[in-house]
């Protein structure tokens, strides 16, 4: 892997990631690094911590970010082992 003059290395498509984002299995989005989060209406949102967790169960009552919902209900962000396939109802792409 190519290597940027201070040391940090370049990602797939060959450029220094400024943030890193993790799916927290059956949780949050974290988000880590340099970046800026626009709300709704085109503002920036106050960010006070290095690490933000963003929603993704739909449950939280501070959306976009997390207030640990996803943890009372039974959120899996596994999809269901059918899910891939096509039903009869659905119609084929392609
Ligand atoms: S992911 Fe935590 S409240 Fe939705």
């Amino acid at each position: 892997m190519e290597q940027p003059s201070d040391g940090a290395a370049l990602n797939a498509v060959g450029v220094e990631p400024a943030a890193q984002l993790k799916f927290y299995p059956d949780g949050p989005l974290l988000v880590r690094g340099d970046f800026e989060m626009i709300g709704r209406d085109g503002n920036p949102l106050p960010r006070t911590r290095a690490t933000v967790a963003l929603c993704r169960c739909g449950l939280s009552a501070i959306k976009p970010y997390c207030d640990d919902s996803h943890k009372l209900s039974r959120f899996s962000d596994v999809p269901p082992a059918d899910a891939a396939a096509p039903t009869a109802n659905e119609p084929k792409s392609g």
